[in-house]
C-alpha cells in the first residue's frame, strides 16, 4: 500500500493535468455540454440511430468484399442480476435449459449469415465474446460455443480471440473447469468487468461480487494459463471519491494483470435500454459525484497507471505492453474493418452497410431465426459524408490518422474536406499534424469523445445545439469545407 504522501502527490499531479486541461474554457467554447453529461463516442453513424428495416431484405444487393478485413462479435445477453449502472439489452432467464436454446438459435444465425454473404466461411482478424455475461454459461456450453464457432468460421487468420467475464463466475473448480475450456480452444485474452474494488461500491452497483473475489478471479485466469488478462473499471460513480479512486487504481494496478480499461460513468443510455442509473441522476444528481472530481479520477487513472508502466493504448485502456490492447478494437476502430455481430442487439459493419440485429427481447430474435430471416431490423447504408466523417474521426479516437490512408479511402483530403475545423482545434490545442498523421493532442486525448464529435453531421450529435455554449466549437457549427458540402 502507497505511503499518505505518495496517494497525495499522485492527486496534486492529477489535479495539475485537470488544470493544464483546463474544461471549463472548453465548455465556455462550446466543446463540452453545460449539462455535464457525457455520451461515448463508439462508432459512426452512432449505433441505434439508424432506419427501421420494414421488412426490407437488409442485404439486398451486397456482395461481400471484406472476408478478410473483419472482426467477429458474439452477443450472450444472460446475466445472473442487473447491474444498476447498465443500459445493455439483457437477459435475467438464465437456466440451463434457457441458455442452450440460445445457442441453437446463435448458431442458426451463423449459418444464416454464411449463406447469405456467399457461402463462404468469415475470416475473422480478431473474435470478441461479449455480453451480457458470456462466463455464466457452463464448461459444456462454453465448449459448445466455440467449437459451433470455429466450425462455422475460418480462424486461420485470427490474431486474438478474447471472452467478457464476469468475477463471481470464474470462482471454484467449475470456475477453473471453464477457464481451462475457453483457454484449449483458442481463448488467449480474458476481459473482465471488475468495475470496483470498493465493496460500498460494488455493492451499489449491484454487482454479483465483492473486490476479494475479483482477484481470486484474476488468480484463476492465471492458473488456467490464459495469455492476457485485462479488468475494466468505472469511475464517476456515487460514493466514489477522488482519493477513494486513487486507493482502487493502486490496488488494481498491483493485480497481475496486463490491461485495464477506465471507463467514465455513462448516465445517458448509448442505446436502446435505459439503465436505472438515468432515473436515479435525474432524482438524485447530488449523489453523484461532480464534474471536477470526475475529471480529476480520469486524470488519476491515466497518472497512476503511467507511474506504474502501463501506457494508454488505444483510449482509456492502458496496458504494459501494446500486445495487450483489445485488437478487436483496434480492427473496427483504427483499421475500419468491417465487423459482423452475431446474437441479440449485436451490431454489423459489412461493406457500406450498418445493420442492427434487433434489440428488443430474445421472444422477437428467436422469432426472426425461426422464419429464415437474418435478425437484423435497422439498417443503415453509409452515404458518401458518412464514409467522409468515419474514416476520420474513428481512426482519430485511437491512434490518429494517416493522410495517405485517408486520401486513399476517400479520394479526398482529409485538409481539403475538413481544414478550417482542424486549424480551430489546433488554435486551441487539441489536435496537431505533421505532413502525415493527424492526431489528438495530450489534451484533446482527454477530451477525446467530445473533440471527435466536432467533426459528426449534426443529426448523429447525442445533444442539442442549445446544450452547448453558442462559440466556435460548439459541435453544431458545420465542421466541412465546401468541398465536403458539395460531396
Ligand atoms: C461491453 S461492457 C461489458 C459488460 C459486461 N457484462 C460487464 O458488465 O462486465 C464493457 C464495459 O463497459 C463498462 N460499462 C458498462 N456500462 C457502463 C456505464 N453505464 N458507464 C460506464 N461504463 C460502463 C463496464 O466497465 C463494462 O465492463
Ligand atoms: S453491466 Fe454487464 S454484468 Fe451487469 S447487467 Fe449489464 S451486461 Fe450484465
Amino acid at each position: 500500500m502507497t505511503s499518505p504522501a505518495s496517494r497525495r502527490d499522485l492527486l496534486e499531479a492529477a489535479a495539475a493535468e485537470v488544470r493544464a486541461h483546463d474544461p471549463a474554457a472548453l465548455k465556455a467554447l462550446g466543446l463540452l455540454p453545460r449539462h455535464d453529461l457525457f455520451f461515448p463516442a463508439i462508432y459512426y453513424p452512432p449505433l441505434t440511430m439508424y432506419e427501421g428495416a420494414d421488412g426490407r431484405d437488409p442485404l439486398a444487393g451486397f456482395e461481400w468484399t471484406g472476408r478478410d478485413r473483419t472482426c467477429l462479435y458474439v452477443h450472450i445477453p444472460q446475466c445472473p442480476s442487473r447491474c444498476t449502472y447498465c443500459h445493455w439489452m439483457i437477459s435475467l432467464s438464465n437456466s440451463p435449459a434457457d441458455i442452450d436454446l440460445y445457442l441453437d438459435h446463435l448458431e442458426k444465425e451463423m449459418d444464416l449469415w454464411r449463406s447469405r454473404l456467399g457461402g463462404a466461411a468469415p475470416r475473422p482478424s480478431s473474435v470478441l465474446i461479449g455480453g451480457g455475461t458470456p462466463t455464466l454459461l457452463s464448461a459444456a456450453q462454453l465448449e459448445r460455443l466455440l467449437t459451433a464457432l470455429a466450425a462455422r468460421c475460418d480462424l486461420s487468420l485470427c490474431r486474438q480471440f478474447s471472452v467478457e467475464a464476469e468475477p463471481a463466475t470464474l470462482l471454484g473448480a467449475a470456475g477453473l473447469e471453464k477457464l481451462r475450456v475457453m483457454k484449449d480452444l483458442g481463448v488467449d485474452r480474458i476481459s473482465m468487468g471488475v468495475q470496483a474494488l470498493d465493496d460500498a461500491v460494488l455493492k451499489h452497483m449491484a454487482r454479483p461480487h465483492d473486490a476479494a473475489e475479483a482477484v481470486a478471479a484474476i488468480r484463476q485466469i492465471r492458473r488456467a494459463g490464459i495469455a492476457s488478462v485485462s479488468i475494466d473499471l468505472i469511475y464517476g460513480f456515487p460514493g466514489s471519491t477522488p482519493e477513494k479512486w486513487a486507493e482502487t487504481m493502486e490496488t488494481a494496478l498491483s493485480l497481475d494483470i496486463d490491461a485495464c480499461q477506465l471507463y467514465r460513468l455513462r448516465i445517458v443510455p448509448h442505446g436502446d435500454k435505459v439503465g436505472a442509473v438515468r432515473e436515479s441522476h435525474r432524482k438524485s444528481p447530488d449523489r453523484f459525484p461532480p464534474l471536477e472530481e470526475v475529471y480529476l479520477m480520469k486524470a488519476l487513472g491515466k497518472v497512476a497507471a503511467e507511474r506504474r508502466g502501463f501506457a494508454e493504448n488505444l483510449r482509456r485502456l492502458f496496458t504494459r505492453s501494446p500486445r495487450h490492447i483489445s485488437y478487436y478494437l483496434r480492427d473496427y476502430g483504427c483499421r475500419l474493418y468491417d465487423n459482423l455481430g452475431i446474437g441479440v442487439s449485436s451490431w454489423s459493419s459489412l461493406g457500406d452497410r450498418l445493420l442492427m440485429n434487433t434489440g428488443t427481447n430474445l421472444k422477437a430474435y428467436y422469432a426472426m431465426i425461426a422464419a429464415g430471416r437474418l435478425p437484423v431490423d435497422r439498417v443503415h447504408v453509409r452515404t458518401v459524408d458518412d464514409e467522409r466523417r468515419r474514416t476520420l474521426v474513428l481512426p482519430l479516437k485511437g491512434y490518429g490518422v494517416s493522410k495517405t490512408r485517408y486520401r486513399e479511402r476517400t479520394g479526398r483530403g482529409v485538409g481539403e474536406l475538413f481544414g478550417p475545423r482542424i486549424a480551430l482545434l489546433e488554435k486551441h490545442g487539441l489536435l496537431e499534424q505533421n505532413e502525415a498523421r493527424l492526431a489528438l493532442t495530450p489534451r484533446g486525448g482527454f477530451f477525446a469523445d467530445e473533440v471527435i464529435m466536432q467533426f459528426y453531421a449534426p443529426r448523429y450529435l447525442p445533444f442539442p445545439r442549445e446544450d452547448y455554449a453558442a462559440a466556435e466549437l460548439n459541435p453544431h457549427r458545420p465542421a466541412g469545407t465546401a468541398a465536403t458540402l458539395r460531396g
